[in-house]
């Protein structure tokens, strides 16, 4: 065949395939390795340029080009044409006028907003903060904090054991112990952190919750101290017309104990949210101290019952869900 005849012959295939078009990336794919890749039917024609009598080279070099220019530009436009009429026949309508998507920023859990806070207002008086182990042994949850074994007081914790001797800590109590164990006294601690309690779930009770443990200890503490920082910690946190009240209460690990109740003005009832008393002679006497010489108070502050007061949530089961809804309006 005549080179004339062949280059024909590849418009005329060229143009077929083009008219049994379809608009698939195989297909599309297929045709440019066809015609225009490396070892395709073009590259094919340029070949065979090397055997054309040199006076007529640069004649069909031209042609040649111009074939390929072309064929490629047809090419382009049928892909782009029949693209068009498929998918997006229909113009696309743009609606600047719709309000843009958010971009989702997250925000500090209102537990975590509330020990940040407790934490500042308790730093501004002079307490460390620390923290100790959520598993811990029967020692520290327990027995160094005047539980014997076998005392009525355990039944009260509810607790989750991890083998015979191991427990999930039910109170932040234990790091009382460990503080104690590891520096001598005075010591001034606050310890914020999670406890866990098998209780039956409700609005008001959950198997997880938040404490803040406070210890003082020192020569010369007395339990006016300690109303004197209940006190001053109330009116930093819910405003100097809280209204609170001391109970007597009892707690193993301190004598005497008492229980304070801030008015939950919404619900119109007193709303427990501290445990708290004078550290008893015998938990000194666990960690080496001498009661003799020193005194101590100790406060255990329920902190998702502060939350639910202080954003007045009704449900401390919406701490835990995680349910971004709740969590993205604070
Ligand atoms: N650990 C107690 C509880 O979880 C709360 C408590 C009471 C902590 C009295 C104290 C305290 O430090 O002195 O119920």
């Amino acid at each position: 065949m005549s080179f004339d005849k062949q280059i024909e012959a590849v418009r005329n295939s060229f143009r077929a395939d083009l008219d049994s078009f379809s608009n698939e990336e195989k297909i599309i794919n297929e045709l440019q390795v066809k015609y225009f890749g490396r070892k395709g039917l073009i590259a094919g024609l340029f070949q065979q340029l090397k055997d054309i009598p040199a006076n007529q080279k640069p004649c069909y070099g031209k042609l040649l080009n111009e074939l390929r220019g072309k064929l490629s530009k047809e090419f382009e436009a049928k892909v782009k044409s029949t693209t068009e009429d498929s998918s997006t026949n229909k113009k696309e309508f743009i609606d600047y006028t719709l309000p843009g998507y958010r971009f989702p920023v997250g925000s500090t859990h209102p537990i975590q907003q509330t020990l940040d806070q407790m934490k500042e207002i308790f730093k501004a008086i002079g307490f460390n903060v620390g923290y100790g182990p959520e598993i811990d042994d029967d020692w520290h949850n327990f027995e160094a904090l005047n539980f014997p074994p076998h005392h009525p007081a355990r039944d009260m914790q509810d607790t989750f054991f991890v083998d015979q001797s191991t427990v999930l800590r039910t109170h932040t109590s234990n790091v009382q112990i460990h503080l104690m164990e590891n520096k001598p006294p005075p010591l001034r601690y606050l310890v914020p952190g999670k406890v866990y309690r098998n209780e039956a779930i409700s609005f008001k009770h959950y198997c997880l919750f938040h404490q803040v443990e406070g210890l003082y200890v020192d020569k010369n503490v007395s339990f006016a101290d300690l109303k004197g920082t209940v006190d001053y910690f109330l009116r930093k946190m819910f405003g100097e017309s809280v209204k609170s009240r001391f109970r007597p209460s009892y707690f193993p690990f301190t004598e005497p104990s008492a229980e304070v109740d801030i008015w939950n003005e919404r619900r119109q009832q007193w709303m427990e949210i501290v445990g708290c008393g004078m550290v008893d002679p015998n938990v000194f006497k666990s960690v080496g101290y001498d009661p003799e010489i020193w005194h101590g108070f100790a406060f255990g502050f329920g902190v998702d019952r502060i939350a639910m007061l202080k954003y007045k949530i009704d449900d401390i089961r919406l701490f835990y869900q995680g349910d971004v809804r709740f969590l993205e309006q604070f």
